[in-house]
């Protein structure tokens, strides 16, 4: 046989589309050639997939070796493409059975000696292998995070060589077995270390149970960073579907995943000298961003108004749309960025205005612009907005400890779980057509929501935003309807006066 089928996938977003690579052995001069749009990298495996085969003590064909990978308007990059490339001009030539092969995908990166290298992504592959009921094949180093969503259907190697004696049947590789899920927690810091800040903690508890985005803003050492910090230790669990679509970005990222971290919802801070990029994703070759490393759990951003406009800018879409949409020349690549946002801020550039003790030194000219960097619509999408203010001297040094984490998270988790059973998602994803079910108000209620209406000249937005924080403090308190205690309290936490 001179013609050799191998199939592989390439890397575009959480999809894994499938990729056939096809081998041709033809008479004429001997030239190796790859074609179907490959970039660089796949250029570059050529000369280690002729190495490795070498130095693997195969024979490379001294043919007209054609490989073609399709379709060909898909763009493909890095080395994954090298083992199935390698193995196909092996069938091709005979020296290993070509037969089995349409049913089982191979990814690998080959090292000039024929050792299996790290590819990225493998997670969503492994995905779209079970569904298209394929064996894998794929380096040690990747199985781990595979065998999470295809178990027993994974087999990894160390070398191309262990491939090709899986193939001949002379020494057959053992299925992996899916490791363990949920490794130890680490110990996360605990609630229990933060003095007085009810309001703030409360603000911290609904933001849990509704997924809703959250600001504090105050002068500093008041303890912003560390409530946000102890975020998620109490933050619900996620459910089968969302661990894997958090995996999948993940394992695209360059950490790849941790099988350990599975079902823990992920927590992003990163620092406000990060770029767009670094954010937002993209890059020569995309890359998921902060954003998208976030999904379904939380982004952290400290000292909001020093991220810069721009970089705030771009989290507008996918605030709206819980996705990110990366444009190249070859093709577009759709990250899912459905996070929670975290801000922290300073209410001024020196960090005291309204502060009740140390005098504010900046001019209303420098607060003025210091506030523009958050634009409206941004902080329109915050619905949980709370000052923290400075301490009293007694409530530091009492010796009575905060409430824990535990507790906490136990009824955040009740709540969450209520919500997701009655609307199916949390009270922040609640659109217009949900709330009219999910908040249905008494006559009372309604009276009073009316008055807050007019009194608090709310938007449209400004009013669903009430009604959605609402029912989260009526989840809370376990209450089927709204009522105006839970309204009262959600209109405390209404926009800050900026
Ligand atoms: N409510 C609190 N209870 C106990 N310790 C606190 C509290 N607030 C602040 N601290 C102490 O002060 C330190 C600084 O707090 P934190 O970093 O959270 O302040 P911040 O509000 O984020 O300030 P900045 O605006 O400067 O960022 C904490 O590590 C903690 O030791
Ligand atoms: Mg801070």
């Amino acid at each position: 046989m001179a013609l050799a089928v191998t199939l592989g996938r390439a890397e575009l977003g959480i999809q894994a589309p499938l990729v056939t690579i096809e081998t041709h052995l033809a008479n004429g001069l001997p030239s190796f050639s790859i074609v179907g749009l490959a970039e660089t990298a796949v250029k570059e495996s050529r000369d280690r997939v002729r190495s490795a085969i070498i130095n693997s003590g195969f024979e490379f064909p001294a043919r007209r070796i054609t490989v073609n990978l399709a379709p060909a308007d898909l763009p493909k990059h890095g080395g994954r493409f090298d083992l199935p490339i390698a193995i196909g001009i092996l069938a091709a030539s005979g020296q290993v059975p070509g037969d089995h092969l349409d049913a089982l995908e191979m990814a690998g990166e080959l090292s000039l000696g024929g050792a299996l290298r790290h590819v990225p992504g493998m997670l969503p592959a492994a995905v779209q292998a079970r569904k298209a009921d394929h064996d894998l094949m794929l380096p040690s180093a990747d199985v781990d995070e595979a065998a999470l969503v295809h178990p027993d259907r994974c087999r990894a190697a160390d070398h191309l060589l262990d491939i090709c004696a899986h193939l001949t049947g002379h020494q057959p590789l053992a299925a992996s077995t899916r490791p363990e899920r949920a490794g130890k927690a680490t110990p996360m810091a605990d609630l229990v270390d933060v003095r007085g800040q009810s309001r703030a903690r409360r603000a911290l508890e609904i933001a849990a149970a509704g997924r809703h985005n959250l600001l504090f803003a105050g002068p500093p050492g008041t303890g912003k960073s560390m409530l946000a910090h102890r975020l998620s230790g109490i933050l619900p669990g996620m459910s089968e579907t969302e661990s894997l679509e958090t995996a999948a970005v993940h394992s695209l990222g360059g950490g790849g995943f941790q099988p350990a971290s599975w079902g823990r919802r992920p927590f992003r801070a990163p620092h406000h000298s990060s770029s767009h990029i670094a954010l937002a994703g993209g890059g020569q070759r995309p890359k998921p961003g902060e954003i998208s490393l976030a999904h379904n759990g939380v982004l952290f951003l400290d000292e909001l108004p020093e991220f810069g406009r721009q970089s705030l800018e771009i989290l507008r879409e996918p605030l709206e749309t819980g996705e990110v949409t990366i444009s190249r020349a070859a093709a577009q690549v759709v990250y899912p960025a459905r996070f929670q946002l975290i801000a922290a801020m300073n209410p001024c550039p020196c960090g005291y205005f309204g502060d009740e003790v140390e005098a504010c030194r900046c001019s209303p000219d420098q607060i003025q612009r210091y506030r523009s960097r958050l634009s409206g619509p941004l902080l329109d999408r915050v619905d949980l907005q709370v000052e923290v203010n400075r301490l009293p001297a007694e409530t530091l040094q009492s010796r009575e400890a905060g409430e824990a984490s535990a507790p906490v998270a136990e009824r955040v988790e009740r709540a969450f779980r209520l919500r997701m059973r009655f609307s199916g998602r949390p009270c922040a994803d609640l659109g217009a057509s949900d709330l009219d079910n999910a908040c249905a108000l008494g006559e009372n209620e309604r009276q009073f929501a009316r008055g807050a209406l007019e009194q608090m000249r709310l938007s449209a937005r400004g009013y669903h935003r009430l009604l959605r924080v609402a029912r989260t403090i009526a989840d809370l308190a376990g209450d089927e309807r709204v009522t105006t205690t839970a309204l009262s309290e959600a209109l405390s936490f209404r926009r800050l006066p900026m």
